[in-house]
């Protein structure tokens, strides 16, 4: 049922909504899925060149069924949240092989794939089928909090039923699609976290926030995210041209990408010769005698959603080549590009080339 909010919402739409994206109004839901999961924790700016690379890279869920696991990680490099990317193999595997290659088109069966959750399945169900399901996340709780002055945090179980509730509610069921973009968009373009632009908003004269003067206040979250500290030091080995590259296996964070060797510590431990030592004769059986270390880089920090990021990457020269090396791949330094590395790995890269 339509409320003042859809009304304004759409209305807001039609006259005032200029964002241009590759995907709107997109009625492939392999594309529409493809944009979606590219979006998922990605801003749109950032998504946009990805979204077109992996649509004329891969079509349709055919051709990025039967594409290369590395190439398809080469092409998400940068995105981060490499799971993402590992799902969405998966799901074109398994709407290929399993499912004839024809795309769901039911809300539930579309919440079945994996990588797909309800934001997502609703954003697929809405823009290729029209079907009537409301999108709820961050912004949309944003926007439903300042309208209607809710100040029940939400990252609590209340607080989702009672944003779910009200999401539905005004979800305007004929033209859930074009409501579902216009909802994001406003958003992401009017109602924004910080510096939202109520002087001229057009649900300004409706809005329990702004009549309240809480814009600033709301939504309201509970809990602040406490971050898990870990320090990496890189062992970038070299032999005759050839780096000594790992790809890093499932259950931590960047599963499927490549690293050189790695030490990690609970903290930052002096990087000096007895370290080195200590590292090479204890994990390596290599003598510090075999070795040139070449240089030591600055530190590195890399925030994630839950983990704080110290890194730093010890480039050393080997005259022979060591037995104990496991579970990784020499490779010849001028091909590294081939590979997929976590950001600051490439940051590091381009810092050597500078
Ligand atoms: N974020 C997630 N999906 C989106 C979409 N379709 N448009 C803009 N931002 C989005």
């Amino acid at each position: 049922m339509n409320t003042i909010f859809t009304d304004l919402l759409l209305k807001w739409d039609k006259k005032s909504n200029l964002r241009p994206m590759p995907w709107k109004g997109e009625k492939d839901p392999y594309k529409i899925w493809l944009s979606e999961i590219i979006l998922q924790q990605t801003r749109v700016e950032q998504g946009w060149s990805y979204y077109e690379r992996f649509v004329s890279t891969y079509p349709n869920v055919q051709a990025l069924a039967n594409a290369k696991e590395n190439q398809v990680f080469k092409l998400w490099e940068g995105l981060g949240y490499y799971n993402r990317c590992r799902n969405l193999l998966f799901t074109a595997k398994y709407i290929v092989n399993e499912l004839n290659g024809i795309f769901p088109s039911n809300y539930d069966d579309l919440l079945n794939l994996k990588g797909v959750g309800p934001y997502t399945a609703a954003a697929i169900a809405s823009f290729a089928y029209n079907l009537p399901y409301a999108v709820v996340d961050g912004n949309v709780f944003r926007v439903f909090a300042r309208y209607y002055g809710i100040h029940t945090p939400t990252d609590t179980k209340e607080g989702l039923a009672a944003f779910n509730k009200i999401a539905a509610e005004n979800l305007a069921v004929t033209k859930a699609g074009i409501y579902n973009q216009a909802l994001m968009d406003f958003g992401a373009t009017v109602c924004k976290p910080m510096s939202p632009l109520c002087a001229n908003c057009v649900m300004q004269n409706t809005c329990a926030a702004f009549a309240q003067n809480k814009v600033g206040q709301l939504p309201i979250k509970l809990k602040v995210i406490q971050k898990k500290k870990r320090f990496f030091d890189y062992f970038l080995f070299m032999l005759d041209g050839k780096v000594w590259i790992q790809k890093r296996e499932f259950g931590d964070i960047w599963a499927g990408l490549y690293q050189f060797y790695l030490v990690e510590n609970d903290k930052l431990v002096i990087a000096d010769d007895a370290y080195f030592k200590e590292v090479l004769k204890n994990q390596l059986m290599i003598g510090i005698n075999e070795v040139t270390i070449m240089s030591k880089s600055k530190t590195y920090q890399q925030l994630l959603t839950h983990q704080l990021l110290t890194l730093r990457f010890i480039t050393i020269e080997l005259k022979t080549m060591p037995k104990a090396f496991e579970h990784g791949e020499w490779v010849n330094a001028k091909k590294m590009n081939k590979y997929a590395f976590p950001k600051t790995i490439n940051t590091f890269l381009q810092d050597q080339n500078n």
